[in-house]
């Protein structure tokens, strides 16, 4: 399968308007953090508008991705000493958990409820995150790290 099969946006499904990357409204100015929530924004609008037959690998994928961003921030939490560390990574872990289960259920061919979270239920929790727990933990990286 080459990108163009696998990032197929050619169906009309109009994406949330809340996946559009902005540097002025979702940047947090930690730049491996803007790094991973770029790329998950882009990968979950893929995913909204993918064809049922890549719905499931881009779903892995998309799976792969969040399993990686998230451990990038939970190492930056352990090594700066981050003190809202264990609400953030058990938010984290549910994430990751409702996410594999949503998988499970498309990789059995029911596809409904996963497209919905998807389309609706991801993007509304990532901007909730984004404004709650991520930007708290970009506060403290700025300065653990000198990043200003
Ligand atoms: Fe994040
Ligand atoms: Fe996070």
């Amino acid at each position: 399968m080459n990108d163009m099969t696998f990032f197929d946006t050619s169906e009309p499904d109009p994406p949330h308007p809340l996946l559009t990357w902005s540097q002025e409204r979702i940047g947090l100015g930690v730049p491996v953090m803007d790094g991973y929530h770029q790329e998950f924004l882009s990968i979950l609008a893929a995913l909204g508008a993918t064809p049922d037959g890549v719905f499931v690998a881009l779903f892995k994928e998309l799976v792969r991705h969040t399993h990686e961003h998230f451990s990038q921030e939970e190492k930056l939490m352990k090594e700066t000493g981050f003190s809202a560390m264990r609400e953030h990574i058990e938010e984290h872990r549910r994430v990751l958990s409702d996410l594999q289960a949503m998988l499970e259920r498309a990789e059995h061919g029911r596809r409904r409820m996963p497209r919905e979270f998807i389309k609706n239920h991801m993007p509304e929790w990532f901007q909730l995150h984004l404004v709650t727990m991520d930007s708290a933990l970009a506060q403290h990286l700025k300065i653990s790290l000198n990043l200003e």
